[in-house]
């Protein structure tokens, strides 16, 4: 059917996020984060996640609908985040949504976290009339604490292919462990841009992870930031015990480099290899300055297409779920059956 009221549930990591949306417009992006709760343990804890969206997701529903203007019982269907994402905060999500479609006899559809992160630019147009429609097949590259990914999209609601992911940890998640090693708080990303101002990101070269010629084959479009972590507290450690105070600015702003060249540089990589001149960019990284004005210097050159949704499209997100589902409802697409369960490990 035609524009369907949806509401979309997203727990998968720390956010707490319904969104509702009708058709390809935004009506309420609501969110609850429990990221202070785990700024004191340098990283989010899966326990402490799903208790917290355990007490805050009927408040945030009704904070949603609120600010949407509607009752709950006006909506056409449930869309859930089933996978990927940490277990027990996405089984708390999956459980509300199938409650919710049973007590109100509605259909639920069940999404792909990934997905939904592309799912969200369709609200970008709505938002804004000057932005055209997003154009099939495209390249997406989803980078934050829980993921960072290279998908190629050929059809949002039926033909999206995983090309490469990370080996060990997250972009964001190496932003957090290196302002660690770096004593700065938690989260990373954020305290790195700022200490990395005035900082020469050529101060040292750290290591571009599965860049060799040898890791082409197999890990062409995949990532790893363990081993750029590890140099950087090494570099760390040699300065201190030779009695030498760290240049905090100019190791930041190197580690910042290292971690946003290989992430663009793959992402062109595949733009190009499969001759698709398009890039989305999602995830919470995006939040980067300085991965945002590479990104457009590196597709410029390229004659690559760039596409960056509003960074609160960008980070986690109950709109960017609804607005898949509402994209599946709209491609005559069948609800879930109630028996799916959640899928920590779900590939794109
Ligand atoms: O998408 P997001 O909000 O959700 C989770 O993954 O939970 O992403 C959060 C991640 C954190 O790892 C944080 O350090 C990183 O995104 N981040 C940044 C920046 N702002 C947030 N990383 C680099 N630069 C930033 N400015
Ligand atoms: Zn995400």
């Amino acid at each position: 059917r035609d524009n369907p009221l949806v509401l979309g549930i997203e727990t998968s990591c720390d956010e707490t996020g319904i969104g509702i949306v009708r058709g390809t417009r935004l009506l309420s992006n609501t969110i609850a984060s429990s990221m202070d709760e785990h700024a004191r343990y340098g990283g989010v804890v899966p326990e402490v996640a799903a208790r917290a969206h355990l007490e805050e997701l009927v408040p945030m529903i009704r904070a949603a609908t609120s600010d949407a203007g509607i009752r709950l019982e006006d909506v056409d269907a449930i869309a859930v985040t089933y996978g990927p994402g940490l277990s027990g905060a996405l089984m708390v999500g999956v459980g509300a949504a199938k409650a919710l479609a049973i007590a109100l006899g509605k259909p639920i559809y069940a999404v792909n976290h990934l997905v939904g992160h592309v799912g969200a630019d369709v609200l970008q147009t709505e938002a804004d009339p000057g932005t055209e429609p997003l154009e099939y097949p495209t390249i997406a590259l989803l980078v934050s604490g829980g993921h960072t990914s290279l998908l190629l999209v050929r059809d949002l609601v039926s033909d999206v292919e995983l090309l490469g992911e990370t080996i060990d940890d997250a972009a964001g998640e190496a932003f957090d462990k290196v302002a660690r090693i770096l004593g700065l708080p938690y989260p990373g990303g954020p305290q790195i841009d700022r200490v990395a101002v005035g900082g020469d990101p050529a101060f040292i070269r750290f290591p571009r992870g599965l860049s060799h010629h040898k890791d082409m084959e197999h890990h062409r479009y995949d990532f790893s930031f363990s081993g750029l972590k590890t140099s950087v507290a090494r570099w760390v450690e040699q300065t201190r015990d030779a009695g030498e105070t760290v240049p905090l600015a100019d190791v930041a702003a190197s580690f910042r480099e290292a971690v946003i060249d290989i992430l663009l540089t793959k992402a062109v990589a595949a733009c190009t290899d499969l001759g698709v001149p398009r890039l989305l960019l999602g995830g919470g990284v995006i939040a980067n300055a300085r991965l945002r004005e590479l990104a457009v210097e590196r597709t410029d050159a390229a004659g690559i297409a760039l596409r960056i949704p509003p960074l609160s499209l960008c980070t986690d997100n109950g709109a960017m779920i609804a607005a898949l589902g509402a994209q599946l409802i709209m491609a005559g697409h069948e609800p879930s059956t109630l028996v799916f369960g959640a899928d920590s490990t779900l590939p794109a």
